[in-house]
């Protein structure tokens, strides 16, 4: 049996610009080690052939007798529904011995029947002519280009046709050089259940779409010839509840290594005790032999410092001594080493501290010819959870401001873009972000790289549910054959990444509410992550109680929402902190609020948090939530309550609100709208008000004071307009045309300043703030002109002109003095000139159901989004015109 393996080795690091390099490439020269991204030269179809002889299913679906459409995110989970179909004719029994390497008891294994099905299928056969298919370069969402569904069915996993049969066709390049080596097909992940057939040879698959596997090409490939991969998805409809994308969505690679060489994952690096002085360094590798002779294997490893970009800098820092071993033929043997680190660069979360890295370079031998090198990136940090004390890193206590994020990218939809990756990351830690939750399911292996180079903390997490179902044909289906698999899938890829501080093995799984039966299965995913890593294990809860059986598996106390109370629910922080006095307390999901950005309604809630309604913070016919920050899912709080409960309970270790960008799908409370409400920041990544709040808390050092609403009301005027206003200030004084509207003194567990009795005239809206009796900040809103042209900005003036770099250009609708119009919704009509092409559009309107790849945008609230990518060098204008208004344009230039 295999023994497990860690992550490594794919060497896409990104500039501090966002330019993609190759990391370290000389060592590919010395080496036989290729790992090539096999990215172009795909073919594309939806759907299945007609006439096949074999039933191409994984396994036989329940019906679907109810739709969990429009369920309310908190409702309770159920039993799931069992199978009574023959199922002796699908494809399963072919598919599970991929997961035999993640699973330990070799009693356990599954064996290959024997046959070969599927082989006469159309479309899995070499001499099948696929060129009416069409092409596409991964990564790719099947989805995203719409159009959006108008008419129902639609859900959680939103208006775009994500689910569905697909399939994927493509040669691979195996030259006859190739003979004798190990080559393997590396899949980031693909969204759902891939089946992989080489040269009409069923090879294998992986059901669970959020995971990376390996399927071992070695014995059905012929070097020198043709060989034609075919890969089958067949994505469940109602199986998510947000939007989950489809297709080959992430990184697929081709990985040639010689017959001795690091295994998948094959590194296990570990920094057990560190101080300012030294850090022990272990490093486990475990080298697989492929061939049929027995090999004297020597491994050595150097230790070399990372600069900011990823990119090795300076000479050895340290060496692992040599190890030598036997290895069987057919076999593996784990080397295990360690070193000594003086005067280490620790790891740790900005500001306060640095994301430094390090490389372990090791380099495998056999008979004194290097057969394999192999790199391993980390970090040298020590984070312990200290009770009410909370996350100590490197001895300094963290307190966790973070975020949830689902896995979309907004218009680009599930397709991992580094670059798209990155410019969230770069707003959340704007607005004060440190930490984020992976919300429910193992990201793209880029993004773990992203939050170890700009220092987050992360929540790595596996599952959003086990035995019992959220909807009807989510993962419950196949967790008794593959959680133990994909438990530990996540866990070899992803441990030696310093950025992760802690492993979550489930979100609000229905067995919270099945006592002891539900605490066995936790045990045993908590038993699978100790085996695998020295990391916590958390499971979050939104209903378990500190006297169940649930909680008291988890290392950490993860709650959803309960801290500070649900609906009637009394807010559960000291039930949780009296019975669990040694354990980490936080809130794994918090908030909850509701808002669209830049979208005011009245009349202004009187309270401080409370359920979107009609007229209640809702509008039941435009279907947009008010942008005062008051309201929340029915579960849920505003972030102000929020603060206030934390406040009021100094134990708590922090939160992760529910959510730092809008996503795809589960789009409470308005079900027909194409994207969620929660988002701190919308779809399009423009900030909502709530940004101003979080970063007057998070970054309570920056001097500013955020007015809302806007100030250009034509027909309100003499109306109550209330005006609030976010800064960390303890004193602000209001004025409107220069009459003051009176000073407040900001009272305790209060987290704004609100005047809810202003009457609107058009002018100038002024606030002064003060903090310590000392001048803190000011801000003024004023009454805008009429809209007369349009304005574009851009993130980066140079992008990376290799067809994945994007550059992001914001297009405001303007008056005359430049000022936003805002409630311009101009429909605006962009163009690309030049070395590039437009990707997509967005406005960050929830409701907005004009397809992403549109060239025509509305402009929501006085603002769209252009996304733009070059193939290839030199400048790109992008042309925003509207009827009307003077155009605008932007020059971007894409660097070769
Ligand atoms: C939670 C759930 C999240 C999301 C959220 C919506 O109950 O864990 O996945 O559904 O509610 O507010």
């Amino acid at each position: 049996m295999r023994p497990p393996f860690s992550p490594a080795n794919w060497h896409v690091a990104t500039l501090s610009t966002g330019l993609v390099v190759a990391m370290i490439a000389p060592v590919a020269a010395q080496a036989p080690r290729e790992r090539i991204r096999i990215d172009n030269g795909w073919r594309f179809q939806r759907g299945d052939p007609a006439g096949n002889s074999v039933d191409l299913r994984y396994d036989v679906r329940p019906a679907v007798e109810r739709s969990a459409d429009g369920k309310v995110a908190d409702a309770e989970p159920e039993a799931a529904a069992t199978v009574a179909a023959d199922t002796a004719r699908v494809l399963k029994p072919w598919i599970l011995p991929t997961a035999n390497a993640f699973i330990a008891d070799p009693a356990k294994h599954h064996v290959r029947p024997a046959g070969d099905p599927g082989s006469d299928v159309a479309y899995v056969r070499t001499d099948y002519d696929d060129k009416e298919w069409t092409h596409v370069t991964l990564p790719h969402d099947w989805a995203i280009a719409g159009p959006f569904i108008k008419d129902g069915p639609y859900g959680g996993m939103g208006r775009l046709k994500s689910w569905g049969i697909g399939w994927y066709r493509r040669t691979l390049d195996i030259p006859a050089k190739d003979r004798g080596k190990s080559i393997f097909l590396d899949v980031d992940g693909a969204m759902s259940y891939a089946t992989v057939w080489l040269n009409g040879k069923l090879i294998g698959g992986w059901p669970y779409g959020y995971n990376s596997w390996r399927l071992d090409l070695t014995p059905h490939v012929v070097p020198g010839g043709r060989n034609q991969l075919a890969i089958r998805l067949d994505n469940p409809g109602e199986s998510a509840r947000w939007y989950p994308g489809g297709g080959l969505y992430r990184d697929l690679w081709l990985t040639k290594t010689a017959p001795v060489h690091v295994g998948q994952w094959g590194s296990i690096v570990r920094t057990p005790a560190v101080s300012a002085q030294r850090a022990e360094v272990t490093l486990a590798l475990t080298i697989d032999n492929d061939g049929s002779a027995p090999a004297q294997v020597e491994v050595a490893s150097e230790v070399f410092a990372l600069d900011a970009m990823g990119k090795r800098t300076g000479g050895v820092v340290a060496r692992v001594a040599p190890l030598r071993q036997m290895v069987a033929a057919k076999g593996s043997a784990r080397f295990d080493g360690s070193t000594m680190l003086t005067n280490p660069r620790l790891w740790g979360p900005p500001p306060t501290q640095s994301p430094n890295r390090y490389v372990a370079l090791s380099t495998v031998r056999v008979n004194g010819r290097v057969v394999d090198r192999y790199e391993t990136p980390f970090g040298v940090r020590d984070i312990r959870f200290a009770g009410a004390q909370g996350v100590l890193v490197n001895g300094q206590p963290v307190r966790l401001n973070g975020v949830n994020n689902h896995h979309d990218l907004g218009a680009i939809g599930a397709a991992f873009n580094v670059r798209a990756a990155e410019r969230q990351l770069e707003i959340l830690r704007d607005m004060g972000v440190n930490a984020i939750r992976m919300s429910h399911n193992p990201p793209a292996p880029e993004l773990l790289e992203l939050t170890d180079r700009m220092g987050f903390l992360v929540i790595d997490e596996v599952f959003d549910s086990w035995e019992r179902k959220k909807t009807p044909l989510d993962f419950h289906l196949i967790f008794p054959d593959w959680h133990e698999a994909d438990l530990r899938a996540m866990l070899r890829r992803d441990r030696n990444h310093p950025s992760i501080m802690l492993w979550s093995v489930g979100n609000e799984v229905g067995e919270q509410y099945t006592g002891e039966d539900g605490a066995k299965i936790a045990r045993e995913l908590v038993s699978i992550v100790r085996q695998e890593d020295t990391r916590p294990a958390t499971s979050a809860m939104n209903y378990a109680k500190p006297d169940m059986p649930l909680p008291a598996e988890m290392d950490v106390i993860n709650i959803n929402y309960q801290g500070s109370g649900i609906r009637t629910l009394p807010g559960q922080y000291p039930a949780f902190r009296a019975k669990f006095p040694d354990k980490v307390l936080f809130e794994s999901e918090s908030a909850s609020a509701l808002s669209s950005r830049g979208e005011y309604l009245f009349p202004v809630s009187g309270s401080l948090s409370g359920p979107v309604r009609p007229g209640s913070g809702g509008d039941p016919d435009t279907h947009q939530v008010s942008a005062y920050e008051l309201h929340a899912s029915d579960f849920g709080s505003s972030a102000d309550r929020e603060f206030a409960a934390m406040d009021q309970n100094p134990g708590v270790a922090g939160e992760f609100v529910w959510t730092g960008f809008d996503y795809l799908g589960e789009p409470t409370p308005y079900y027909t709208s194409r994207s969620s409400y929660s988002g701190i920041v919308d779809l399009a990544g423009f900030p909502k008000d709530r940004f101003w709040l979080y970063q007057s808390r998070w970054r309570p050092e920056l001097k500013f004071a955020h007015i809302l609403p806007h100030w250009s009301w034509p027909g309100r005027e003499g109306q109550v307009t209330p005006v609030h206003v976010f800064s960390s200030a303890d004193e602000a004084e209001l004025f409107v045309n220069g009459v003051s509207q009176g000073r407040l003194k900001r009272a305790p567990y209060a987290y704004r300043f609100r005047w809810d009795f202003v009457t609107y005239q058009p002018g100038e809206v002024k606030v002064v703030t003060w903090k310590d009796g000392q001048p803190w900040a000011t801000e003024t809103v004023v009454t805008t002109g009429p809209a007369t042209a349009l304005k574009a900005s851009v993130d980066r003036a140079r992008i990376a002109g290799d067809g994945r770099d994007l550059a992001f250009v914001t297009v405001d609708v303007v008056d005359a003095e430049g000022r936003i119009s805002p409630r311009a919704g101009n429909p605006v009509r962009f163009r690309v000139e030049g070395a590039g092409e437009l990707v997509a559009t967005d406005n960050g309107d929830p409701t907005d159901l004009t397809a992403f790849p549109s060239a025509v945008r509305n402009a929501f609230n006085g603002k769209a989004l252009a996304i733009v990518r070059a193939a290839k060098a030199g400048p790109i204008t992008l042309i925003a015109e509207a009827d009307g208004l003077a155009p605008t344009r932007v020059v971007v230039t894409a660097l070769r």
